[in-house]
């Protein structure tokens, strides 16, 4: 029997057995219809079995052919000897001992076994000299392709929430080791909302403040708002706005928005807060793959 608490979807043996009953059921239902279905003798007593739809056409009990007959049986064999040998009856771990976690764990030490010896290579040089190394940056951009596009974008552009990671403008710094931080321990973002503390008012009137730090205008008191960000905002964003990397604040004086630089998503943003976060990847995908994606995302900004 296989162990039922390690699979928390299935936590009573109910439908292992359910299952169990059903294939080995069906197998032994398949067996005896085939058995009990091939009395008659070929070409002696084929007779009709009654059924007659009209003068030309009528049913007769020919036996089946013989190769299809045989065809069936072995396909049932067949089907025994795989439940024997591979888990397919849930009760039973198959003879193999195969399982899909055991192949999938066999499968990923083969490619590190392969592949690990290069990422320690890759390890021994700096990550500046790795951004210009060809195939590093190739193996690099297959790693991002698996593991950052569904966030950042294929082309590592971003998208609203998501930075883009090819545009120089960082908000936790874009330093070699800021960014291995980033990947290996992740970030999280926390900024409050403020919707309560302003009132509608008060929201208007320092998003009017603040988007008119990268030259726009929109209604709004913008001394009323720039008093407001000087009391709540600058702790975080800095007393130039200019933002803050140890704190994943962003400059608000520039033309780059991660939520976007409408009035509505900044009044969203001043509101209601912003609470981004990118996962820490270090344990996941171990120092050398961060090595080599640091080496990746470095080199996209460099070369812009
Ligand atoms: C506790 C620190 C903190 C305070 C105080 C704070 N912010 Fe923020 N703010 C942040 C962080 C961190 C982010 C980034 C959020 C993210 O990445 O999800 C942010 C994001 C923003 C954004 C979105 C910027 C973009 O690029 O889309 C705006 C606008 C903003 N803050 C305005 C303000 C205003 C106005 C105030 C004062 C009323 C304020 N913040 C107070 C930390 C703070
Ligand atoms: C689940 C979504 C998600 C995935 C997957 C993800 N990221 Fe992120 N990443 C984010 C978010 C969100 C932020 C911004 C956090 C914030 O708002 O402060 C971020 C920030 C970053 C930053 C900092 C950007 C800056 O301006 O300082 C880097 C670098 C980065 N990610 C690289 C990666 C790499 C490399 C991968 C793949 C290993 C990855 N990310 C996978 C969501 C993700």
């Amino acid at each position: 029997m296989p162990e039922y608490d390690l699979m928390s979807d299935f936590t009573s043996p109910f439908w292992a057995w359910y299952i169990f009953i059903i294939v080995a059921g069906s197998i032994i239902w398949l067996f005896y219809l085939l058995m009990t279905q091939n009395k008659e003798k070929r070409n002696t007593d084929i007779k009709p079995t009654g059924h007659k739809w009209d003068e030309n056409l009528e049913e007769l009990n020919t036996p089946l052919p013989r190769w299809w007959l045989q065809l069936f049986y072995a396909t049932n064999i067949f089907a025994v000897g795989y439940l024997i040998l591979y888990p397919g009856l849930a009760v039973f771990d198959g003879v193999l001992g195969w399982s899909s976690v055991g192949a999938y764990n066999e499968e990923m030490e083969a490619a590190d076994k392969k592949f690990g010896e290069q990422y320690v290579n890759y390890l021994k040089q700096d990550v500046a000299e790795l951004a210009k190394n060809k195939d590093a940056l190739t193996t690099g951009s297959r790693l991002f392709s698996t593991y950052c596009t569904q966030c950042h974008g294929s082309d590592a552009g971003g998208g609203p929430g998501f930075p883009n990671l090819r545009d120089g403008d960082w908000l936790y710094g874009g330093d070699v080791a800021q960014i291995k931080q980033t990947i290996a321990t992740g970030r999280q973002a926390a900024m409050p909302g403020w919707g309560a503390v302003l009132g509608k008012d008060g929201v208007k009137n320092v998003t009017a403040y603040v988007m008119s730090l990268s030259g726009k205008k929109t209604a709004g008191d913008l001394d009323a708002g720039k008093e407001k960000f000087q009391q709540l905002c600058v702790a975080c964003h800095g007393a130039d706005a200019q933002g803050n990397i140890a704190l994943g604040a962003p400059n608000l004086t520039d033309q780059t928005w991660l939520y976007g630089g409408s009035r509505r998503s900044i009044e969203k943003s001043v509101a209601d807060g912003r609470n981004g976060r990118m996962p820490a990847f270090g344990d996941f995908l171990g120092e050398g793959k961060v090595h080599l994606l640091t080496a990746y995302v470095y080199s996209l900004s460099v070369d812009n």
